[in-house]
């Protein structure tokens, strides 16, 4: 999703300066979970992640996980059986009508159909395509490669992961991209568990993107999901340790690390959607919606 101010958290969810720190560290808020709240109020267009108290939204009901799971599933059903319609010569706009169709056949509702505009039920990305490519008529050549981001709307829940496709034989710099961003995404779920925060994912992603010689794409995060398409929190692929948000018991978001061969900078194109790298080189993504479990995580998209 596109980073954007947080959605107003009603007063009443806000901890007041004196209670107990809702996080766990046996301090006052004001002395340890204060300054994220008060940067957010000072600067509104920040796409700094909000550290106060999640609210009650964030953690989910069983009935909800249950619902979420279901979505998910149907989602990693589609991205798996991928591979035996995705070949050179087929188009983007064949994909989106297959996914379409597939969904709908299911009992779902492709979720990007119609969403804020978006005129197709799958986004597809190719090469410099960072996110939020729309399929076309354009056939697929070898030596591409190609994300389709699949989100899938099943009983009102949402399930959303993507994966890379390799289209013939591609580069070796490609082969490595997409191998290194695919590892970014492990790295971000190993950590996630209680205890741990939003940071630590951000963190670990950028540190091994960047020994790579990768860049993280700034302007593009993971989210909450499952009841919405798109939740708090934001989980930015880029951080520091310890820092954002608690990750707590029943939360549900993805991580979608978006990386580039070269500089994270991104410009939108005149359709409005399709992010592409500024420099334009190569972009991959890899994405998962997650569970946090009592003692660790569930890909439930995996
Ligand atoms: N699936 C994307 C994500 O991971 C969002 C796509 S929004 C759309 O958040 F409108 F482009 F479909
Ligand atoms: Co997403
Ligand atoms: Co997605």
């Amino acid at each position: 999703m596109k980073t954007k101010p947080n959605p107003a958290v009603a007063t009443s969810d806000r901890p007041r300066r004196n209670d107990p720190c809702w996080g766990g560290s046996g301090k006052k808020v004001k002395k340890c979970h204060m300054l994220g709240d008060r940067s957010e109020s000072q600067d509104a267009a920040s796409p700094r992640v909000r550290t106060g108290r999640p609210s009650n939204s964030l953690i989910k009901t069983p009935a909800q996980i249950e619902g979420i799971r279901r979505a998910c599933a149907l989602t990693r059903d589609i991205l798996e059986q991928l591979p035996q319609r995705i070949a050179a010569g087929v188009t983007t706009n064949e994909i989106d009508r297959w996914v379409h169709d597939y969904t709908v056949a299911h009992g779902a509702v492709p979720s990007p159909l119609n969403y804020k505009g978006f005129p197709k039920s799958v986004c597809t990305s190719i090469n410099e395509v960072v996110c939020h490519g729309i399929p076309e008529d354009r056939a697929l050549k070898d030596g591409e490669i190609l994300n389709v981001d699949v989100t899938c709307t099943l009983d009102g829940y949402f399930g959303d992961s993507s994966r890379m496709y390799l289209i013939g034989a591609v580069s070796p710099e490609a082969q490595r991209l997409v191998n290194v961003t695919r590892e970014c995404l492990d790295l971000g779920i190993a950590q996630v568990r209680p205890g741990n925060f939003v940071g630590d994912i951000g963190h670990a992603i950028q540190t091994h993107a960047e020994n790579h010689g990768f860049s993280v794409v700034r302007d593009f995060v993971g989210h909450g999901t499952g009841v919405s398409f798109h939740e708090e929190p934001q989980v930015p692929h880029f951080g520091r340790k310890g820092q954002g948000p608690p990750l707590l018991e029943r939360m549900i978001f993805t991580i979608e690390p978006m990386i580039n061969a070269g500089d994270w900078p991104v410009r939108i194109l005149d359709d409005g959607w399709t992010a592409v790298t500024a420099d334009g080189t190569l972009s991959a993504q890899f994405e998962h919606t997650l569970l946090v479990t009592a003692d660790g995580v569930e890909v439930l998209t995996g």
